[in-house]
C-alpha cells in the first residue's frame, strides 16, 4: 500500500518540527518525508482536495490539513478481561484509531485484576491479535485494587507494565502509597494516582454543592481529592518517587500541583476533556451519562484547569476513557456506574481549545503525544525518514455531529452526543494498519 500526501500541514512535538510537506508512505514505513516550507498553511480544506484512488493507493492533496504523531492515551480503560460486556481490546482500540489515538494505556481495574504477569501477558497478546494500535498496560499497585498488599510491581513492569494505578480506587494506606512511590522510582516507572479520600467521597454521586443540595444527592467535595492530591505531593517528595496525577478536576488540585512543580518535586499531571468542558450543570436532569468520578465541577474548576493547560502546570490531556453499558447507566442515579467514553471526541473537544485561542496546536498536540510519551518512558520518536508510519491526518475546521449510535466503542456513555464539535480525523496510519475515515466521514 502507498500512500501520498501532499502539501500538508505537519506539526511534530518529537522533533520539533513544522511547516508544510509531502510525505510517501509505503507499506507501513514512512519512504519520504519532503519539507516544502516552515510556515504553516492555514487554508481550509475542502473535501474535493481528498482523492481515494485505490484500495492499495492513496493520494491526497493536504492542503489545509494537518498531519501529527498518533496520539498517546495515557489512561483507558479497555475492560478486558473481565468486563467484556462494557468494551472489548479489539472494540475499545478501534474506537482509539477512529479517535485518532495509536497507543493505549489500559488500566488494571479489570477482572482479574492486573495486578500478576498472567494478566498483563494475556492484554498485550490479545492486543498483538486484535488491537487496532498499541497497547500498553498499566499494572495495579495494590493486589485486587484492595489497597492492602503490593502488587509485584517489578514483575509486572518486566512483564510490559509502563506504570502503576489503582485507578477507579483510591490508595488510602499511606505507608503503602509511599512504598509504592519507593518502588516507583527503582524501577522507573510512574505511579499514577487516582486521588480521592474515600472517607471524604463515600457514596456522593456528584459535586458537593449548591446544585447537589437542590438535586437531593449526596456530594462529593473538592476536598476528597485535594487532601490526595497533598497527601501524594508529600509522598513524593519524601520518597523522591515518579507521581502522576490522574484526572485533575478540582482549581485547588491546580493549585497544590503549581506549588509542588515550583519546588521541584517530581510530578506531572493529567486532566480529561469533560473537566474542561462541561460543568455539574450537566448533571442537572440527573443526566447518567454525565456521571463521572472524579465528579464534574463548578465553572471556576473549569476555567482553572484550561490556565492550568495553557501554562503547563497539567501536562498531559488523557481521555479516561470508561465505557459503560446500557444497563450500567441506565439505573437510579445514584446507582449508575462512574464514567465516560471519551476515546471519539477527545481530540475534537480538545480543538475547541485552540479555536478558542487557549492553546496553540502545537502546545495540544504536545499534550498528546510527546508528554505521555516521556511520562512513560514509551519509546516513540515521531514522524521521520525510515521509520513505521504513527501518524493521523487530520482536518481540524471539519464539523461533525457527535453521535453515540455510530461509536466504535461498546460505549455509548457520552454527554456529548448530539453535540456540534469541530476537528475530525481523516485518516490514523500505524504500520501496515491503516484506519481509512475518508469515505464515511465525507
Ligand atoms: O469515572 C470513572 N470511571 N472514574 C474512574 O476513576 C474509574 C472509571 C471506570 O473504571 O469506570
Amino acid at each position: 500500500m502507498i500512500i501520498k500526501i501532499y502539501n500538508v500541514n505537519l506539526i511534530d512535538p518529537f522533533t520539533n518540527k513544522e511547516g508544510v510537506v509531502d510525505i510517501v508512505i509505503e507499506d507501513g514505513i514512512i519512504a519520504k518525508l519532503n519539507f516544502k516550507s516552515s510556515d504553516i498553511n492555514d487554508l481550509v480544506a475542502s473535501n474535493s482536495q481528498i482523492i481515494v484512488v485505490q484500495p492499495d493507493f492513496i493520494e491526497i492533496n493536504g492542503e489545509g490539513l494537518y498531519v501529527f504523531p498518533g496520539l498517546i492515551d495515557m489512561h483507558t480503560h479497555l475492560r478486558e478481561p473481565g468486563y467484556e460486556y462494557k468494551e472489548t481490546i479489539r472494540t475499545g482500540t478501534l474506537a482509539a484509531v477512529r479517535g485518532g489515538f495509536t497507543s493505549v494505556c489500559c488500566m488494571a481495574n479489570t477482572n482479574p485484576v492486573n495486578d500478576n504477569p498472567e494478566v498483563t501477558y494475556y492484554i498485550l497478546a490479545k492486543a498483538k491479535e486484535e488491537g487496532s494500535c498499541d497497547v500498553y498496560p498499566i499494572g495495579a499497585i495494590t493486589k485486587g485494587l484492595k489497597g492492602e498488599e503490593l502488587s509485584e510491581m517489578i514483575m509486572l513492569k518486566q512483564a510490559g507494565c509502563v506504570g502503576f494505578s489503582d485507578d477507579g480506587m483510591p490508595v488510602m494506606n499511606s505507608l503503602i502509597m509511599r512504598r509504592a512511590l519507593q518502588y516507583s522510582k527503582a524501577i522507573d516507572a510512574p505511579i499514577i494516582s487516582h486521588c480521592e479520600d474515600f472517607t471524604l467521597s463515600e457514596n456522593g454521586a456528584m459535586n458537593e454543592g449548591k446544585l447537589s443540595f437542590y438535586m437531593g444527592l449526596k456530594g462529593i467535595s473538592k476536598a476528597a481529592e485535594e487532601v490526595m492530591v497533598a497527601r501524594d505531593i508529600i509522598l513524593s517528595k519524601y520518597s523522591k518517587g515518579t507521581l502522576h496525577i490522574a484526572h485533575v478536576s478540582t482549581k485547588g488540585s491546580v493549585e497544590l500541583i503549581k506549588r509542588a512543580k515550583e519546588e521541584g518535586i517530581k510530578v506531572t499531571a493529567e486532566t480529561c476533556p469533560h473537566y474542561f468542558t462541561l460543568t455539574e450543570e450537566a448533571l442537572k436532569d440527573y443526566n447518567t451519562s454525565a456521571k463521572v468520578n472524579p465528579p464534574l465541577r463548578t465553572e471556576e474548576d473549569k476555567e482553572a484547569i484550561k490556565e492550568a493547560l495553557r501554562s503547563g502546570i497539567i501536562d498531559v490531556i488523557a481521555t479516561d476513557h470508561a465505557p459503560h453499558s446500557l444497563d450500567d447507566k441506565n439505573t437510579p442515579f445514584e446507582q449508575a456506574a462512574n464514567g465516560i467514553s471519551g476515546l471519539e471526541t477527545a481530540l475534537a473537544l480538545s480543538l475547541r481549545l485552540v479555536h478558542d485561542e487557549v492553546l496553540s496546536l502545537n502546545k495540544l498536540i504536545e499534550k498528546f503525544t510527546v508528554n505521555p510519551a516521556k511520562i512513560l518512558k514509551l519509546e516513540k520518536s515521531g514522524i521521520k525518514e525510515g521509520q513505521e508510519a504513527d501518524l493521523i491526518l487530520v482536518d481540524i475546521n471539519k464539523e461533525w455531529i457527535v453521535k453515540k449510535e455510530d461509536f466504535a466503542s461498546l460505549g455509548k456513555n457520552t454527554p456529548f452526543d448530539g453535540w456540534k464539535l469541530k476537528g475530525k480525523v481523516l485518516l490514523t496510519i500505524k504500520g501496515k494498519k491503516v484506519f481509512n475515515m475518508l469515505k464515511e466521514d465525507k
